[in-house]
């Protein structure tokens, strides 16, 4: 601390205990300091009950950002991190905290933001609802090409640093840093990265260079079916080039025969998207499958799915204890993707009506709806926003409402339509409870009360929680 009596600024090195952590991932700490006062600190990496040297990196007006300097206690809740990544790679934000202080943190988070809205009132957020091993969890993993390889920090130098094929380096959009190990990716992608890089470089396949867009491959996608054990490569490159890309993928599968389809995605345009406008099936039927709440899905390479397949089980659990069995029979799927939780809930006898834009989600729902003998169900495509109230019209009155919306929550046009339905039940499946909880303001003024909130873990070591969130109608002419 200066002797001076100044405000904190950059390249201050100061000591800080964590105490929590807050919505980024990043742990929370407070210090005192002459004059200005005391301040929180945010240090990225850094678990609750741990103290380090940091150094200051900028003053915000409502916090210091610091980085980690040096360890001067590890605390009690720290881990070894599993993987030689963690640190530089973007995707774990707090791999070194014991995983039930995650979920304990996590409900906290859920609870402050809640509270902050002041929407939560004497509801109790239930326990995180957490995984039984905390590995290997997505059932999807996007890696990108790059022609300029981010060096680790202690890492071996010496290789070409003109390939890389693993993750985009946080704040560094330019560079790609080889991914060798990854604990949250299914365990066949880790191999199946290595070889394609290895198979990529030996054949002289130029990956994609991000700052001039000029190159061949830009990403490699996996995904795999937990329970038909199928696995789906999708290689996304800028331009058709058989010549080139079907040698490499002839050379992949036989590599790995576990690959029991491999799709080629042609984009060239710019925009970093792992998405082919045109796509040629190089290797089996171009799908994989996997079933979920008594539903086979089928999964193109561009299909929307839970990305973690034994935690959107539970999740489809949650969702049916929340809507219940009391004689519902009347379901509203808004924002339904392919139909997963309307189809799991709706009883035999039932109606189901589901909204969503993707046509080709609405296609898929409509086919499992076929298959499952689900003679009362509609899907609606288009954007809820325009389709709602044309949707709803002469229908049944609705039984239970679900909406299950992107990060962004509903959009406030849609809230009068959803009060127009008057569903005595409202469950609300959330991705992002900031946003939720402002929802939730208009929900309970227009008649709804907020009975329960139960979190899950659908993307552990990182700070995305998934919440269920149950509203009953108390006044139905709240709308
Ligand atoms: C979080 S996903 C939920 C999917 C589904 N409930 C599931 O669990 O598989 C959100 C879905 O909303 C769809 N969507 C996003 N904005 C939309 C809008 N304005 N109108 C209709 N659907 C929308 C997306 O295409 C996506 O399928």
């Amino acid at each position: 601390m200066p002797s001076v009596e100044r405000k904190p600024r950059k390249g201050d090195r100061i000591v800080v205990s964590i105490e929590r952590l807050d919505a980024k991932g990043q742990g929370i700490g407070h210090v005192d300091w002459p004059v200005y006062g005391r301040f929180p600190v945010a240090v990225r990496h850094a678990p609750p009950g741990a103290t380090l040297l940091v150094e200051v990196v900028r003053r915000r007006s409502s916090k210091v950002e610091a980085r980690h300097i040096e360890w001067l206690d590890h605390g009690s809740e720290f881990v070894d991190p599993l993987c030689k990544h963690y640190g530089t790679c973007g995707g774990c934000a707090f791999q070194n905290l014991k995983y039930e202080r995650q979920l304990v943190e996590l409900k906290g988070l859920v609870a402050e933001i809640l509270n902050a809205r002041n929407v939560l009132g004497d509801v109790q957020v239930e326990p995180v609802i957490g995984m039984d091993d905390p590995r290997w969890y997505r059932n999807k993993m996007d890696f990108t090409f790059g022609n300029r390889r981010w060096i680790e920090a202690g890492a071996d130098s010496d290789g070409p640093q003109g390939f890389a094929l693993g993750m985009h380096v946080p704040f560094r959009h330019d560079k790609v840093m080889d991914v060798n190990e990854c604990y949250i990716a299914f365990p066949e992608a880790q191999n199946i990265v290595n070889s394609a890089r290895s198979l990529a470089k030996e054949m002289g396949l130029e990956p994609w260079n991000l700052r001039e867009h000029v190159g061949l491959l830009r990403y490699l996608v996996l995904r795999k079916g937990f329970h038909s054990g199928e696995v789906l490569a999708y290689l996304v490159t800028s331009a058709e080039a058989a010549d080139r890309v079907d040698p490499f993928a002839a050379a992949l599968i036989q590599a790995h025969p576990e690959i029991t389809t491999l799709v080629q995605g042609i984009n060239e345009l710019p925009a970093g998207v792992a998405v082919g406008h045109v796509d040629r099936v190089l290797h089996g039927p171009g799908v994989i499958h996997e079933s979920m709440g008594g539903v086979t899905f089928e999964l193109s390479p561009k299909s929307f799915f839970q990305t973690n397949t034994l935690q959107a089980e539970r999740l489809v659990e949650v969702v049916r204890e929340e809507v219940g069995s009391d004689g519902h029979k009347v379901v509203y799927d808004l924002y339904c993707g392919t139909g997963l939780l309307g189809l799991a809930v709706t009883p035999e006898d039932g109606e189901l009506i589901g909204f969503e834009r993707e046509a080709s989600s609405v296609a898929d729902a409509r086919a499992y709806a076929e298959r499952l003998g689900m003679g009362h169900a509609t899907f609606v495509e288009g954007d809820v926003l325009e389709r709602l109230e044309e949707g709803v019209a002469g229908r049944t009155k609705a039984d239970v409402v679900i909406v299950d919306p992107p990060r962004v929550g509903l959009h406030p046009k849609v809230l009068p339509g959803i009060a127009a339905l008057a569903a005595p039940k409202l469950v609300y499946v959330s991705c992002s409870i900031k946003n939720a909880a402002r929802d939730l303001i208009e929900l309970k003024a227009r008649g709804y009360r907020l009975d329960r909130v139960r979190p899950l873990d659908l993307f552990p070591h990182t700070p995305h929680v998934e919440v269920v969130l149950t509203l009953t109608l108390e006044n139905s002419t709240g709308a």
